[in-house]
């Protein structure tokens, strides 16, 4: 128990944009930073922390709070171990407050594993520099391998005495108990009452938790005796759980965010040796195949992810596996591969660090490049495995969770196998309605595979195409219920087959705005940027608990976030021009000055902006023609972007949906009959959500 003095101590010390810039990548935009969110998938960056409140806010996923509830969200931490980081972080003492019996016991379960492993880690550690033995042996291994002192105690590297139980003895006399050492798996315990060392006589890389905490260990004999294990692990225990560890995560994740990329390796040698090369970013799985837990933890610091194993056959074989579960988790991914025989560590020792980096550099790959060159090769071989490879390549490109991303590879994927793009995306959708199926199934395993066909899948929807943002009445902005309506059984095409598998909810009637011609909405936007786009509006969020908080945010910034988020293009190109403009310097952090457009060197756009910015202000129609009291400026404001961008991503949904609608008319196949529809259920879900949105707005 930290007592309140403290608490509050560290809260004064705390800067939330500091706290929050360890883990992701802040850019500054007015008063506020912006970042892609740490919480969830995004492309454009939603997520604010305002250092003046000391609050962090995304507008995506709802999250908010303050550098507390930001650890405790991310790291997974409890409150006082948050408090504690900070504590640790800000370098101020804590003063710990006695705990009750009980507290203590539940706290010290944990805790105790904790400390008897980092009491193990400091032990390990100075044996190797203040013991004959230790330095004899451990430190001469670690010298031997190209370790310097410094990359050795920045991983806080050890070594085990090669006795039955001197750590084991060394822990009794400190008060670490028998139960404790027995969990952390630092001491076998045999059935005759003898107990010993399990890491005797090998060198030890201690595992950190992503806060820097030791979990466990690896060690790693120092003879080649074929008939031990090279490598023993920890158990696993409550505080060490393999799925959820990365090796080197810790010391990495800082660089990973800089670098917003990280290098996946296969050995803890090879993470140690990467980091002594400079390539810091650099994390390996816990002698496991990668998982999915331990892919988003590094999603968590970066998006972009290579692997680099060996180039022998099994580590292809490794490398592809990582790469399905990295591709699965919405990551952008490529490879390394070297040559065979070597890993990042022997290829380090035998060239020096610089090839090593130059090594990576030049043999980054993207994975679908290298999967079809990889197969084209077994083609060439075989030329009757060319559908074969193709179907392979096409799965794993359907584990791809964005739509966009998938269409880009059906480009690169055709232009390699040289065939037509059309061939391959037939493949691409017979393999995401497998997929769909088969995941349909494993949520439903009660059901028939019939029934399962037509069900609406998880994964092949496009990602978020309308904002989660839903404005209320009063104009204030909360996270969107995941509560839809269900979509107009009129309005969709006839379905293959079982429509009563299509779930039925509650119709909620659908309120249809006057739409004008697309020029209108389009002319509209660019009008707010050019002439409101430097101005505030206010944006008004709930939070989980209710409660709500007015920010004001730059037009242009709104404008530009819920466009670019929704991929929206315009007709015009010179409206898409201006957007362009926008878009760039809002996302860098700067101001567009609206004024240079009246001396550009395009016709066509000077005449535009002239015309937009020497045009009278008008009041937005739906104000004269509801004739509302009239609300503060800054909220007709808002109210008045809100709906011009609404509008406008109506029009584009009604597009789609009338594209859809043809598309299905020409197809044939019951499969692609089949995506269509779902498709179209999905759009016209989104419409009946903008909908209500901007039946708020009006009424
Ligand atoms: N590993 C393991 N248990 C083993 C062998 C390997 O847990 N018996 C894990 C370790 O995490 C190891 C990784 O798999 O770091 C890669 O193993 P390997 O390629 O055999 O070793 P290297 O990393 O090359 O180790 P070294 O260079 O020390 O030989
Ligand atoms: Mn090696």
């Amino acid at each position: 128990m930290i007592n309140q003095e403290t608490i509050q101590r560290i809260l004064d010390a705390t800067h939330i944009e500091e706290v929050v810039g360890d883990f992701v990548s802040l850019k500054r935009r007015g008063a506020n930073y912006i970042a892609c969110c740490p919480f969830h998938d995004e492309k454009t960056p939603s997520f604010n922390v305002n250092p003046a409140r000391g609050i962090f806010k995304c507008f995506g996923c709802g999250k908010g709070g303050d550098a507390v509830r930001f650890l405790m969200e991310l790291d997974h931490l409890s409150y006082p171990d948050a408090l504690r980081y900070l504590a640790k972080k800000y370098n101020i003492t804590i003063q710990e407050e006695e705990l009750s019996d009980e507290q203590k016991e539940r706290k010290n379960e944990r805790d105790s594993l904790f400390h008897c492993s980092e009491f193990a880690q400091k032990y390990f550690a100075d044996l190797l520099y203040n013991n004959e033995m230790g330095s004899a042996i451990g430190l001469s291994y670690f010298h031997q391998r190209g370790m310097t002192d410094e990359i050795i105690q920045k991983f806080g590297l050890g070594y085990c005495l090669d006795e039955w139980d001197n750590f084991t003895t060394h822990a009794r006399a400190n008060g670490y108990s028998d139960t404790v050492l027995e969990k952390t798996g630092l001491t076998i315990f045999k059935e005759d009452g003898k107990s010993y060392d399990r890491f005797r006589g090998r060198v030890m890389f201690p595992i950190y938790t992503i806060s820097g905490r030791v979990q466990g260990f690896s060690g790693r004999i120092l003879t080649n005796d074929k008939t031990k294990a090279k490598y023993v692990n920890s158990p696993e225990s409550d505080i060490y759980l393999k799925k959820n560890s990365l090796y080197g995560i810790y010391q990495a994740k800082s660089s990973i965010v800089k670098a917003d990329k990280c290098y996946l390796v296969e050995g803890n040698v090879d993470v140690v040796s990467m980091h002594q090369s400079g390539v810091t970013n650099t994390v390996a799985s816990c002698g496991t195949s990668l998982t999915e837990q331990q892919a988003r933890m590094i999603a968590r610091f970066s998006k972009n992810v290579t692997v680099v194993y060996d180039g022998d056959a099994a580590g292809i074989k490794a490398t592809l596996r990582a790469v399905n579960i990295l591709l699965e988790e919405g990551m952008h991914v490529r490879m390394v591969l070297f040559p065979d025989g070597d890993d990042p560590d022997s290829f380090a020792q035998k060239h020096g660090s610089t090839a090593l980096q130059e090594y990576l550099r030049d043999h980054e790959e993207n994975f679908v490049l290298y999967k079809t060159r990889l197969l084209l090769d077994e083609v060439k071989r075989d030329p009757i495995r060319k559908a074969q490879a193709l179907t392979e390549i096409v799965q794993t490109i359907a584990l791809v969770p964005d739509m966009l991303e998938r269409t880009e590879y059906v480009r690169l994927c055709a232009s390699l196998l040289n065939m037509p793009e059309p061939t391959i995306q037939t493949e691409l959708a017979k393999a995401l309605a497998n997929r769909s199926r088969k995941q349909y199934e494993q949520q439903h395993p009660n059901e028939t595979g019939t029934v399962a066909k037509t069900a609406t899948p998880t994964t092949t929807t496009p990602t978020s195409e309308t904002s989660s943002m839903v404005v209320d009445p009063q104009g204030n902005i909360k996270a969107a219920p995941n509560t839809l309506g269900a979509p107009d059984p009129n309005e969709l095409p006839p379905l293959p087959e079982h429509p009563s598998a299509v779930p039925q909810q509650p119709r909620v009637e659908p309120f249809s705005p006057t739409l004008h011609p697309d020029d209108t909405q389009e002319r509209k936007i660019i009008d707010l940027l050019l002439n409101q786009g430097h101005m505030v509006m206010d944006c008004t969020m709930t939070d989980d608990e209710g409660n709500t908080k007015t920010e004001q945010f730059f037009v242009e910034a709104v404008i530009v976030n819920e466009l670019l988020g929704d991929h929206i293009a315009f007709d015009d190109p010179r409206y898409q021009t201006i957007f362009n403009d926008f878009a760039q310097m809002v996302t860098s952090g700067q101001l567009v000055d609206a004024s240079s457009y009246i001396n550009h060197n395009d016709d066509a756009i000077r005449e535009l902006a002239t015309s937009l910015m020497l045009g009278e202000r008008q009041i937005s129609p739906q104000w004269e023609k509801k004739h509302v009291v009239t609300p503060k400026p800054e909220q007709r404001l808002s109210q008045d972007v809100l709906y011009a961008i609404r509008t406008l991503k109506l029009r584009r949904l009604d597009h789609k949906i009338q594209t859809n609608g043809r598309q299905f008319q020409l197809t044939t196949n019951p499969d692609d009959q089949m995506l269509l529809v779902q498709e179209k259920m999905h759009l016209v879900r989104m419409r009946q959500k903008l909908c209500e949105q901007l039946n708020c707005i009006v009424n």
